[in-house]
């Protein structure tokens, strides 16, 4: 068995890439010399007569100075070839002599296999349950949950367990039923790094002192699990959830949490609630909502929207309602609008998760806030309000290119009811006349598509195997970033220098700057997969990150930003030399975060300044309270523009 059969998606991208050198690729196709550290050859995507194309060996990476085309092996071969990512990625694995994981295996596991996974993991839920419900080691557990209000029935209707504190445990109990390869394969134990040192069998338990959610699929059957560790616990691991690897019965992107339990409420109702998280969803049960069911530590994603509207015509998103919640929020907007479902996003008010939000009202609190949730594209356009304000001609066209920007990802909106519903709000709301608004967003599908003629479909589609809408907006993005940078693209541009340089800084860099302060769409695309990568903890690095990135645009756009001279000293090149008018990684971030925290307090002082002063309306019905915040907001803000 090679060491990829069981490499996430993620790690068997990282893999192909480490193991493809990109010089020799690419010199298979252009004739590259010898220049310095890099090596220089004649474009291969434009007409090319001085060798502007640059390989940089060190990085993995190619840059064309003319055309401005860059990105890694993947791209390379993705705009070379013109296939898609999977094919490149079949090829490039197979050159590197590597065989695809099972993740990524076209068709059905080995048919001999599947039940044995099933066996193991049903098998499993039973010891976690059992030993949850009986055992004395299992008491911080059950004090846990009874603590968190999870009462018996609910812990009993999904067979929520515990696996102790022992590295072992079920592999001992596996013994004479269950091979250890097994359990491997069904992500319940690993196996255990040969250098590591560890004397005993080889193989180690995936979830040690974890109360253990199962996650079922439709058809009621075990195939993952979802770990959260006790608050107390001692167990070398700092993930508050872990779950099961995709496997060959289990796939994040399709399996939603609790759909076996929610799926008659869900028929009936014709509504599906969907949570974030396992206690949420088990909260939400326990609080009278039979139609809730979650996700599995990842975003909701388009299979599973074609899963539940197979079951419900409308699909309430209900988020956490701080920062991280808004933005995943508005992640999944785009991806959802032309769906043909009623989408509805809640954030759920004060901050709280919906566990706590039900803990504390009720779980009929909160279906009477989801009956109100707002439709996807007015819940965007009341975020893009807030966001930019409306008192300035320059914040309303931030609204209205967000809004308009909307339309333009999601190609299957084109003349639909759902375009006319959006375009027709947007005059009234703005203050800009329909016509100026239509204009507008001619200018902006301009060179898009024309999704009604399936001729130019094809015509597109065949000249860039990046034919889908998404990118072509993505590359006029990028085309104009790169033509022309704005001052404060340049400050988003800056920040994520810092973090492809210093990693490590990505620690302090969440702390202060969320999604919502990187304007430039596709620089907050590049964000979101930092952030991504800091949240599943694994160690974000700037191979990693192109390694994940499969648009050859956007890869194009971190090569650029990496190739930009930084204002500080690069302490590659000049290990320790501190020569004047530079300034260390940590300084560079200091003076970045601070714009972007200076940007994001003079648009909410904006903001509130167009509440308060010139539609006092709309401030008419905020609760005293939230009045008060803003107006202490507005003195804030009047104090500090007086300095
Ligand atoms: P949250 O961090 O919102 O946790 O993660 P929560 O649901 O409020 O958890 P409690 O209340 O502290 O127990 C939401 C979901 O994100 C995934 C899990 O699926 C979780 O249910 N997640 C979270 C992970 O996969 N890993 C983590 O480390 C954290
Ligand atoms: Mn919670």
């Amino acid at each position: 068995m090679s060491a990829n059969v069981g490499a996430s998606p993620d790690e068997f991208k990282e893999l192909v890439r480490a193991r493809t050198d990109i010089v020799q690729l690419i010199g298979e196709t252009v004739a590259l010399f010898n220049k310095g550290r890099d090596f220089k050859g004649l474009c291969p995507f434009h007409d090319d007569h001085n060798p502007s194309f640059t390989v940089n060996p060190e990085r993995q990476t190619y840059m064309c100075w003319s055309c401005r085309k860059g990105g890694d092996c993947f791209s390379f071969v993705m705009e070379n070839d013109r296939i898609n990512f999977r094919e490149t990625l079949e090829l490039l694995a197979k050159r590197a002599g590597l065989e695809l994981p099972a993740s990524y295996a076209r068709g059905p596991a080995e048919p001999k296999e599947k039940p044995h996974l099933y066996d193991a993991l049903e098998w499993a839920e039973k010891e976690f349950h059992h030993c949850l419900l009986t055992t004395a080691i299992a008491e911080r557990a059950r004090n846990y949950l009874h603590q968190r209000g999870f009462n018996s029935a609910s812990i009993a209707k999904f067979k929520l367990g515990y696996h102790p504190d022992s590295w072992d445990w079920l592999l001992q109990r596996a013994k004479g039923r269950f091979d250890p390869e097994l359990l491997v394969r069904a992500s319940l134990a690993k196996e255990r790094d040969s250098a590591s040192g560890y004397g005993g069998s080889g193989f180690y338990d995936q979830f040690v002192d974890r109360v253990m959610f199962p996650i079922h699929d439709e058809r009621g059957r075990t195939v993952a699990f979802g770990g959260r560790i006790l608050p107390d616990s001692k167990a070398k691991s700092d993930a508050k959830y872990l779950n099961s690897s995709e496997t060959p019965v289990f796939s994040k992107s399709r399996v939603c949490y609790a759909l076996d339990v929610a799926r008659d409420a869900i028929k009936k109702t014709g509504i599906v609630m969907v949570m974030e998280g396992y206690a949420d969803c088990v909260k939400a049960h326990q609080g009278g909502i039979l139609n809730a069911v979650a996700t599995l530590g990842t975003a909701l994603t388009e299979t599973h929207v074609t899963v539940l509207k197979r079951l419900a015509s409308r699909v309430i998103l209900i988020f956490d309602g701080d920062r991280a919640g808004v933005e995943a929020a508005e992640k999944a907007i785009p991806r959802f609008l032309s769906q043909d479902v009623d989408l509805r996003i809640l954030t759920v008010p004060d901050e709280l998760d919906p566990d706590e939000f039900i803990d504390q009202r009720g779980g009929d609190a909160l279906l009477r806030l989801a009956e109100d949730a707002p439709d996807a594209i007015e819940y965007q356009l009341r975020l893009l309000l807030n966001r930019h304000g409306k008192t300035t001609l320059n914040g309303r066209q931030q609204v209205l290119e967000g809004m308009l920007n909307l339309l333009t990802l999601s190609p299957g909106i084109v003349n639909s009811l759902k375009e006319d519903l959006l375009v027709g709000r947007l005059p009234q709301r703005l203050g800009i006349s329909e016509v100026d608004v239509r204009k507008r967003l001619k200018q902006i599908r301009s060179g898009q598509p024309a999704t009604t003629s399936r001729a130019t479909d094809r015509k597109i589609a065949a000249s860039s195997p990046g034919g889908d809408p998404t990118q072509i907006r993505r590359a006029q993005l990028v085309d104009s970033l790169q033509r022309n940078l704005k001052k404060d693209e340049m400050l988003e541009c800056e920040f994520l220098h810092i973090l492809f340089t210093h990693p490590d800084l990505i620690h302090a860099a969440r702390q202060e700057i969320g999604l919502d302060d990187v304007r430039h769409e596709a620089l907050r695309e590049i964000l979101s997969i930092w952030f991504d990568m800091h949240e599943e903890a694994v160690e974000p690095s700037y191979d990693r990150m192109l390694a994940r990135i499969e648009c050859p645009e956007l890869k194009r756009l971190v090569v650029w930003i990496e190739d930009q001279s930084p204002r500080r000293t690069d302490p590659k090149s000049s290990a320790g030399s501190s020569a004047v008018g530079t300034e260390s990684a940590e300084a560079g971030l200091q003076r970045v975060i601070e714009g972007m925290k200076w940007r994001r307090s003079h648009d909410a002082h904006e903001a509130s300044k167009s509440l308060l002063v010139e539609r006092p309306s709309e401030t008419a019905n905020l609760t005293a309270e939230s009045r008060a915040v803003l107006e202490q907001a507005l003195r804030f803000h009047r104090k500090r523009t007086a300095k």
